[in-house]
């Protein structure tokens, strides 16, 4: 064999190797053992459905899933949906913990219009305050909800994802590491390839991703959420003790404002370098009560900083107190969506 059909040998060998080990539309993440996660490309900008389906009830917070929407943050260029859903107000108490059948079938309803805009989704366990109050008492139930959810789930393609719990606190916050590995067995017992979303403790806060500790597994995507400076995202929110005193405090994007948001987005890059794993900032955003100008203006800043770091984005929320949709006038917030998505 000459060398130039040597070098061609080698260069299918190289390219076999490589298609082994990548799905279609995307790259899989490094092994555990790597330091150089592969870009991931299943989620990149995303809007959360807040106050939907994670009210006890779908409706009791205002809002209640519309088809159309999709469409809409389709054609504004998002690429996925997280959908927030409170699953524990709709499972049984005792085992095997069933899921009501109503609600899951509207659940796959509204699945299924996201999936026909080819948004992916993740399906995010949220609110559920009795478990991290009570690991203990709680964490069967827990299990139980998944094991239900991950079976009734399983034929999902793969641009639909798994969240197994949102912003874990309390209680939660000494045993999740060793719950969320538990769940993830779970979820793998009927989901053996499906890309699962596991939260950073403390409310997801940065810096506490610090004390993530993942289980080997190729497809695990690490969350965090970034709300800082908090007094500005969260100045005048109704169920922030005191937070009126903060309304007026606005984001000039200062060198020093910037470089708070810098610090802590690299402490999220570092720590998917460390665990080998993507990392997804699943929740950022700045209530309507504060300066518009600012909130876009930190809008921005963070999306193109998450971005800068290879991590994708999920923007809290799509219509309501954060919203960057007004559901009755169906029309975007201009600027807020120009800051999230400038083309
Ligand atoms: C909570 C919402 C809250 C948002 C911002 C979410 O994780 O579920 O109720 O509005 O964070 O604070």
């Amino acid at each position: 064999m000459n060398k130039a059909a040597i070098a061609s040998l080698l260069a299918s060998v190289i390219l076999l190797a490589s298609c082994a080990s990548t799905v279609p539309g995307q790259t899989r993440a490094a092994s555990a053992s790597s330091q150089t996660p592969a870009p991931f490309t299943l989620l990149r900008r995303g809007v959360n459905l807040g106050n939907c389906l994670e009210a006890p009830n779908e409706g009791d917070w205002g809002f209640k899933v519309q088809q159309a929407w999709f469409k809409a943050i389709k054609d504004a260029g998002f690429d996925h949906v997280r959908i927030p859903i409170c699953w524990s107000a709709h499972a049984a108490a005792e085992p095997p913990y069933a899921i009501d059948a109503a609600f899951l079938q509207r659940v796959d309803d509204i699945v299924g219009w996201a999936l026909a805009q080819n948004l992916a989704v993740i399906l995010d366990l949220h609110n559920y305050p009795e478990y991290c109050a009570d690991p203990k008492g709680q964490r069967q139930r827990l299990y139980g909800i998944w094991e239900n959810l991950a079976e009734h789930f399983r034929d999902m393609p793969e641009n639909v994802l798994f969240e197994p719990l949102n912003e874990p606190n309390g209680a939660a916050d000494a045993c999740f590491n060793e719950d969320a590995a538990e769940l993830i067995k779970i979820i793998r017992k009927t989901n053996p390839d499906r890309w699962i979303v596991v939260d950073g403790v403390h409310w997801s806060n940065l810096p506490n991703i610090t004390s993530m500790k993942l289980p080997k597994d190729d497809r695990l995507i690490a969350s965090v959420h970034m709300y800082e400076p908090i007094k500005f995202t969260h100045q005048g929110a109704e169920w922030m003790d005191g937070y009126d005193k903060y309304l007026g405090t606005k984001w000039e994007g200062s060198g020093q404002e910037k470089r708070q948001v810098d610090d802590l987005l690299n402490i999220a890059a570092n720590m998917g370098k460390k665990l080998g794993v993507p990392v997804y900032i699943g929740e950022f955003g700045a209530y309507s009560k504060g300066d518009h100008d600012s909130r876009v203006r930190w809008t921005d800043y963070v999306a193109r900083q998450c971005e800068a770091r290879g991590m994708a984005w999920g923007y809290w929320e799509f219509c309501a107190g954060f919203g960057v949709y007004d559901s009755v006038a169906k029309q975007y917030d201009k600027s807020l969506l120009k800051a999230l998505i400038p083309e």
